[in-house]
């Protein structure tokens, strides 16, 4: 019986050279006659060890990384297909301890599954969801998925259930299922993971929320540096439409759903909801203005459910296994798991899917083991660009929406980049601001010309020209972003910049001598 070998294709691998170990293995393979079955899968997030190889063994996959080309064949001679023993042995994958340490609900299948094959998908479990949603109908669907107190991944936090509920009780009409997989947030890579390692999932969370609220038509908008994620996922809409689970009647029920792929043109502003919609239409990408909501008034004119990649991606487990299962995780109102990135200077940067609750301390410390460099942690940001800086004060803080509000933060898509003690927070408050410039969509006046004298203002305290009055004004333009503002864009770009001045005031030069003088 031939041995199977399992190699990651998500672009992560691929950039560190996971295709020429594949092709090394080939080569080899066809050689010395080996008999070996090479599984292109998705990557299991541990990036540090990327190219990871696996082999399949009755006690489990065994795990070899990070695999060069130059070592496949000291590997192989080594007896890595009967799993022995190596310089880059790693034992059992899922025994790792930072795999073996997380809840893998959304991220279940994303490394083990051949997301380019219905077949794997289907016996790994998938599509019981859409069973279970055909089988107790759209309302108890909807219901189901607001019982199990899922949250937007993307960003907001809205009760994904409540959405689809309002879109359901739109009359019937022609309505949308649109699946934002625009990731443009810092540090953050969940989506493209999904994506790339586990396609299906997310077709089937879509043919559920359409099932749910009445859509038969639904789009996936991947942002134009995704071009992996893109494939990936145009493969796998091909062989469900093939296989049944996407056109007319899905599955031989009374239902019909499809969708199809598009990809943006590269702009940040285009993640937000109605940007996304304006861009889906084939129009420049500006926020509309709020209401109607698009859950009333969306795509084309018409009732639109717009979630993120991973919270559709969640639908298929809670169908599965309850929203009472669900539910039981997480704290507070932030309930289920959250699949955390962890990125920028960190030691073991991945994926990191866990129940809300956790503190930054126990993620960035324990789970990351500190930084790359081997420097102390000085600061990290979470939630993408408009996400506030933390200092190591409030590492205690849990991952949970409401306390990293009370925080003056946001988890927003739960990315969460590590900087070492050589961070200058005067150049990332400056750069936040810089960023807002470059992405606004012009629409409103704090955005659009706030953000460029919020550059100037920061060059200017930096360079010490009237620093105390500037200050001040710094302080006053962020408080009229944030209230002011028309979209997060504006209104969120002050807590980065606010952040690094209220924890980091040294760097911003006279700053600290200002806070103690108003204690
Ligand atoms: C500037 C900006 C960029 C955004 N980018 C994204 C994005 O890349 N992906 C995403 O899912 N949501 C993004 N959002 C949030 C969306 O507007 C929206 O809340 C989300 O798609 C809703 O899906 P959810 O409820 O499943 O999170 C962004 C919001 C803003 C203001
Ligand atoms: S805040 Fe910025 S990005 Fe948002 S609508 Fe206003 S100008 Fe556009």
């Amino acid at each position: 019986m031939s041995v199977r070998i399992y190699i990651s294709r998500d672009s992560g691998a691929l950039c560190v050279g996971a295709q020429e170990v594949a092709m090394q293995f080939f080569k080899l393979a066809e050689q010395k006659g080996l008999d070996i079955e090479i599984v292109r899968t998705g990557s299991r997030g541990m990036y540090w060890l990327e190219p990871l190889v696996e082999v399949a063994r009755p006690e489990g996959r065994v795990g070899y990384g990070p695999v060069k080309p130059s070592d496949v064949e000291e590997l192989i001679g080594a007896g890595m297909l009967d799993g022995k023993a190596h310089r880059l042995s790693l034992g059992l994958v899922e025994e790792i301890p930072f795999f073996k340490s997380q809840t893998r609900l959304t991220f279940k299948h994303c490394g083990i599954v051949d997301p380019r094959s219905l077949e794997d998908y289907k016996a790994h479990g998938g599509y019981k969801g859409l069973a279970k949603a055909i089988e107790i109908g759209p309302e108890a669907t909807v219901e189901e998925v607001v019982n199990s107190g899922l949250r937007g991944r993307g960003g907001a936090g809205f009760p994904t259930g409540f959405k689809w509920r309002t879109v359901a009780a739109t009359p019937p009409q022609q309505k949308y299922i649109v699946c934002n997989a625009d990731e443009g947030d810092s540090g953050t890579f969940a989506d493209r993971m999904i994506m790339e390692g586990d396609p299906f999932v997310l077709i089937e969370g879509m043919t559920i929320a359409g099932i749910a609220v009445g859509a038969s038509y639904g789009y996936v908008y991947i942002r134009s540096e995704y071009p992996d994620a893109v494939e990936a996922m145009e493969i796998a809409v091909r062989a469900a439409r093939a296989g049944g689970m996407l056109g007319k009647n899905i599955a031989g029920s009374k239902y019909d759903y499809d969708m199809e792929v598009r990809m943006g043109a590269g702009a940040y502003v285009c993640g937000e909801e109605t940007s996304l919609l304006e861009s889906l239409e084939g129009k420049r990408g500006e926020v509309r203005a709020k209401p109607p909501l698009p859950a009333h008034v969306g795509l084309f004119g018409k009732p639109t459910v717009i979630n993120n990649v991973l919270s559709l991606a969640s639908v298929p487990i809670i169908m599965i296994d309850g929203a009472e299962f669900y539910k039981n995780f997480g704290m507070g109102r932030s309930r289920g798991t959250m699949p955390i990135q962890l990125a920028g200077n960190i030691k073991h940067g991945g994926l990191y899917e866990t129940a809300f609750g956790i503190t930054l301390r126990a993620l960035v410390d324990e789970v990351g083991g500190g930084t790359r460099t081997g420097r102390p942690v000085r600061a990290v940001q979470v939630g993408g660009p408009l996400g506030a800086y933390f200092p190591r004060e409030l590492f205690d803080t849990p991952f949970d929406y409401e306390a990293f509000t009370a925080a003056d933060g946001l988890i927003g898509h739960g990315g969460i980049v590590v900087f070492d003690d050589t961070v200058d927070m005067a150049k990332q408050a400056r750069f936040a601001m810089e960023f807002c410039a470059i992405e606004s969509c012009g629409k409103c006046t704090p955005c659009r010309i706030g953000s460029t004298r919020g550059v100037e203002l920061v060059d200017k305290i930096v360079a010490g020209e009237n620093r105390e009055a500037n200050l001040v004004v710094l302080e006053d333009l962020c408080h009229t972003m944030k209230l002011g503002s028309l979209c997060a864009l504006g209104g969120f770009t002050p807590y980065p910049v606010m952040s690094a001045l209220t924890h980091f005031p040294e760097d911003f030069g006279a700053k600290k001598k200002r806070l103690e003088a108003a204690e």
